[in-house]
């Protein structure tokens, strides 16, 4: 059951666009509470929010199931924002008219202010806007004035000022809209929030804390990671240590000397209630066999599970004792899972799974940073007091290596020689591949990506260059999978010049998987400190793939990217010699003989491989 909105906040209806998270995000820069909430969200269930912002989508208001919105939200007098399906949707629902467009605009398109409206004031007459759209309105409800317009695109805004409804076609939140931000802090500074940030959210937690566990006591599983050092550190800040128990799982899923480094930080924080478990032998021969992603991250959660119950009745933690169970659980963990009705699920956050689900329904769960995205998480850890070496460590993902070890029990290719590439322009992409001197290889296994609002489990695309990134290379990653559906990634074989045979063996997790990974992983860790480069990659996944160029050998990716909050996410080109040494190191280990360098956006590839 959905939980009911906080008052005053600016809420998002998720149309299914990928944007829905990034525009929740702005609000906030905007000093605003922002939630996101599915589109069949009924005008009731909105009354006492600040705001409304109707998101993008991948529809067409006509097309059959289109997801609508309950018309009597536009009754309740909040003031309302329509972006791009958002836009559409509200001409559409006042009785305007929305036709398929003649001209698909997406990319940079510059657009002229016709009515200066509060939503754009302060604005300059012409600036640069994002669209991607097919659909236009091309007749305005009843009391609206178009706002602006494109050359393509007549109504490429619309407003009524006095019920404060305003729609535009293209998207005020991504950064590449000029003013973006300006034409949010515009609606928002029209909306009746109460002023949020994360000073303020810190101020009040800790009565939400106290309100929640009441006189409870928490246990909570420890990561080292920031999200559960920052929920841990708050825990036993309102709660006081006797209340708190944490515990430390090994699920021999983590990284090298991570189990040391972790105990060294939080003694160094002065927490000696919390204990360590190697239970890396549970989990290993729970995962044995099982080559599905989806499979693999139900029975890491499961087998979490299963060890603190085992573990909490061993220190005799019993629920019917007043024990609840904490989780370091951000926003877009919580949101990811099928909050939204209109996107696929992605994949299952494993903080999510069923029997967690049902005990964050019976009120046995605390999760103080559910509200927050990873920045936020970081700003209220300094704020804490936290050292900034742990807030700032790079995420890692709950079910650990275990995501990054990519198993297959029999090769999976596509023949690209009788199927030629669907590329626009074949030719030229050969001709520019001879050009380069690079060579292309299908790599015989398929990962996870995210294209439009769908997941998409497709095939990578290697190009044998050495490790050099080029210009032509990144382009190449991104006309790649934009042109040919069949490829959701393009690599770089930074070992190799030339195509070699892939030899397939199959593989699932086990712990001379998990070793060999762990060195790869830890070589990575050492040259981007030497090299200056932890701070500015916001992550960087190691994955171990099971092919490599000789039989019974393995292969390494490097996916190092920037991004702000992991919803959308750009590759790093690393620099030659930073790349060079990574490689060299990466093939000294046993049975490797194969490094990749992803240099793909997310979207079309995601972050991780699984
Ligand atoms: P993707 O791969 O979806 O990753 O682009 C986005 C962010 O989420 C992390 N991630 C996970 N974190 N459990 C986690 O705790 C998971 O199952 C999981 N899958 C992805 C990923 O590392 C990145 O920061």
């Amino acid at each position: 059951m959905e939980a009911p909105i906080h008052p005053k906040s600016i809420v998002i209806l998720d149309f299914g666009g990928q944007y829905a998270h990034l525009i929740a995000r702005r609000v906030r820069e905007c000093g605003a509470f922002s939630e996101i909430r599915p589109p069949s969200t009924v005008a009731e269930k909105l009354k006492g929010a600040a705001g409304i912002i109707l998101s993008g989508g991948p529809q067409s208001v006509y097309d059959d199931g289109s997801p609508l919105v309950d018309p009597d939200i536009l009754k309740l007098g909040i003031p309302v924002l329509g972006i791009c399906y958002g836009h559409h949707l509200l001409a559409h629902t006042l009785g305007g008219e929305v036709t398929s467009g003649k001209t698909k605009e997406y990319g940079r398109t510059s657009i002229t202010i016709k009515t200066k409206t509060n939503l754009f004031a302060g604005l300059p007459d012409c600036f640069t806007v994002w669209m991607s759209h097919g659909d236009e309105v091309t007749r305005l409800p009843s009391g609206f004035v178009a706002a602006a317009s494109s050359s393509d695109c007549v109504n490429a805004a619309m407003a009524n000022d006095a019920r404060k409804f305003f729609s535009i076609q293209f998207h005020a939140e991504v950064a590449h809209t000029e003013h973006g931000l300006k034409i949010l802090k515009n609606f928002v500074a029209l909306c009746p929030h109460e002023p949020w940030s994360v000073e303020s959210y810190a101020q009040r937690i800790g009565t939400e804390v106290k309100e929640t566990v009441g006189d409870r006591r928490v246990f909570m599983l420890v990561s080292g990671g920031v999200d559960s050092t920052v929920a841990f550190t708050v825990l036993n800040e309102v709660l006081g240590s006797h209340r708190v128990q944490g515990l430390l799982v090994d699920t021999g899923l983590m990284r090298k000397n991570e189990v040391r480094r972790i105990k060294d930080a939080f003694d160094l924080l002065g927490f000696e209630n919390f204990e360590t478990v190697d239970a890396s032998e549970e989990f290993f021969s729970n995962l044995a066999g099982v080559y599905d992603p989806e499979k693999k991250r139900r029975i890491i959660g499961d087998t979490f599970l299963n060890v603190q119950k085992r573990i909490s009745t061993e220190m005799g933690l019993k629920i019917e004792d007043g024990w609840m169970l904490g989780q370091g659980t951000i926003y877009p963990d919580t949101i990811e899972t099928g909050g939204t009705q209109h996107a696929d699920t992605i994949k299952t956050h494993h903080n999510r799974v069923e029997a967690v689900q049902t005990m964050i329904e019976m009120g046995l769960v605390i999760e103080p940073l559910k509200d927050l995205y990873k920045d936020e998480v970081r700003r209220l850890g300094e704020e804490i007091g936290l050292p900034h070496d742990l807030v700032w460590r790079h995420p890692f993902p709950g079910p650990g290596l275990g995501v990054r070890i990519l198993c297959a029990e029999k090769e999976d290719t596509i023949d690209t020689k009788t199927e030629r590439y669907k590329i626009q322009d074949p030719d030229k992409l050969e001709a520019r591949s001879s050009k380069l001197e690079a060579n292309f290889s299908v790599l015989p296994i398929r990962s996870v990506g995210v294209q439009g609002d769908n997941r998409t489990y497709r095939h990578a695309l290697a190009i044998f260059g050495g490790p050099r990134v080029t210009p032509e290379f990144l382009e190449l990653a991104t006309s790649v999978p934009n042109a040919d559906h069949r490829f959701n990634r393009v690599l770089l074989c930074t070992s190799h010049t030339a195509p070699v045979p892939f030899h397939f063996t199959p593989g699932f997790v086990t712990r001379e998987r998990a070793d060999l990974l762990r060195e790869a992983d830890d070589i990575v860790y050492d040259e981007m400190h030497r090299a200056g480069l932890y701070e500015k990659i916001w992550q960087f996944p190691v994955v171990l793939l099971p092919f490599g160029a000789a039989l019974g050998h393995q292969s390494i990716v490097l996916r190092p990217i920037e991004s702000q909050e992991a919803m959308t996410a750009n590759a790093v080109a690393l620099p030659d010699d930073v790349l060079k040494r990574m490689t060299d190191q990466i093939l000294k280990l046993p049975g490797i003989d194969m490094v990749f360098l992803d240099l793909t956006n997310k979207p079309p590839a995601t972050i991780e491989w699984e």
